[in-house]
């Protein structure tokens, strides 16, 4: 199969397009033919060697995906031969990441991808929406609550947007221009501010007297924003190291009983992951879910599409498979 590798990290130059064996399902896989793969900042961040783990041999770099499934290894039912699916963490653990024309995974990592659910959305899914799950939900339910979501026109920002609304929640978001502004109101969301105008604050505290639940993408530049706006015992939940490190003003914190929340995706729980993905497909077979304007790109134009990634494209990059 013709796939995207590297064998050393470092600037996209690393990667390379090549003919690898195709890969055979082993117990508990399936092997999927990929139409898409999408592109997220960990991968170009773990291609060049930012959050590094040792290769090898070769890795083929991406961890989420769309396509459908051609082969399954011993305990997996034969039936699911020919189901269209979405893919998540491809690439963690094992080398057959997304960049490819076929990936094997563990069966639960080959969701079924509801008829209306087209594969751009299904490969846009795996980091971004789980993420965003995990953000929104660790701390409880949100029915009736509050939100806060920083960067709303983000993968991430833009899957929190749908999956609080959908769990009940009013939701405020941050952007930094009328183009963003417009993807976050797309999204569902029920206020959107810019974050550099002087009265972003006013503007939430009008919306709220108290958010709830904060998904946060630079807590550096938006920590004191979260303090004033937060109710409470309200969480403010990081998934980015965006920008500079906060000092953190421990004395606010506490005055307000906050919770201050780390996520990686890497080390959720499973039975966390496990939720995020059967609610991210009851959300897709709701119609809930929608897809970012999307770039394309070639498997041979792959340095470009992490290029493009790293650079802040405003909406999805994708690589073309089929
Ligand atoms: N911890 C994890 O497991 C995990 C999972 C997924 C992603 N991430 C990380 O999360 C970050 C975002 O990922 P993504 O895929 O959503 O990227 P993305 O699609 O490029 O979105 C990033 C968003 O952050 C916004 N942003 C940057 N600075 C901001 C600020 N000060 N206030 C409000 N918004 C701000 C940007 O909007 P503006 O340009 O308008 O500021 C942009 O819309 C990346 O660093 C990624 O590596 C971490």
């Amino acid at each position: 199969m013709r796939a995207a590798v590297y064998t050393t990290t470092g600037e996209s130059g690393v990667l390379r397009v090549e003919e690898v064996a195709t890969p055979e399902p082993g117990p508990g896989q399936v092997r999927v033919r990929l139409h898409l793969s999408g592109v997220n900042p960990t991968d170009w961040k773990t291609r060049a060697g930012i959050t590094a783990r040792s290769i090898e041999e070769f890795q083929i770099p991406n961890q989420d995906g769309a396509g459908v499934i051609d082969a399954v290894g011993s305990g997996v039912p034969p039936r699911r031969v020919g189901e269209r699916v979405w893919v998540w963490f491809a690439a963690s653990g094992q080398r057959w990441g997304t960049a490819a024309e076929w990936t094997v995974v563990a069966g639960e990592r080959a969701v079924p991808l509801p008829d209306g659910a087209s594969f751009e959305l299904g490969a846009s899914l795996g980091v971004p929406a789980l993420t965003a799950h995990r953000c929104l939900f660790a701390d409880g339910p949100l029915d009736g609550q509050t939100v806060l979501v920083a960067g709303g026109a983000g993968a991430v920002g833009h899957f929190a947007i749908e999956l609080a609304k959908r769990a009940g929640a009013r939701v405020v978001t941050t952007v930094s221009s009328a183009e963003k502004a417009e993807l976050a109101r797309a999204a569902g969301a029920d206020l959107v501010v810019d974050y550099r105008d002087e009265d972003a604050e006013a503007r939430i505290r009008d919306f709220s007297p108290g958010v709830d639940r904060i998904v946060e993408v630079a807590l550096g530049a938006n920590l004191s924003l979260d303090l004033a706006v937060a109710r409470p015992l309200a969480a403010v939940v990081c998934y980015a190291s965006t920008g500079e490190d906060p000092v953190v003003p421990v004395r606010a914190l506490m005055t307000k009983n906050l919770v201050l929340r780390f996520v990686i995706l890497y080390g959720v729980p499973a039975a966390d992951l496990a939720r995020g993905v059967a609610d991210v497909t009851a959300a897709l077979r709701e119609g809930s879910l929608t897809e970012l304007p999307s770039r394309r790109f070639p498997l041979d134009e792959i340095s470009a599409a992490h290029d493009a990634v790293e650079a802040g494209f405003v909406g999805k990059v994708l690589l073309d498979l089929a």
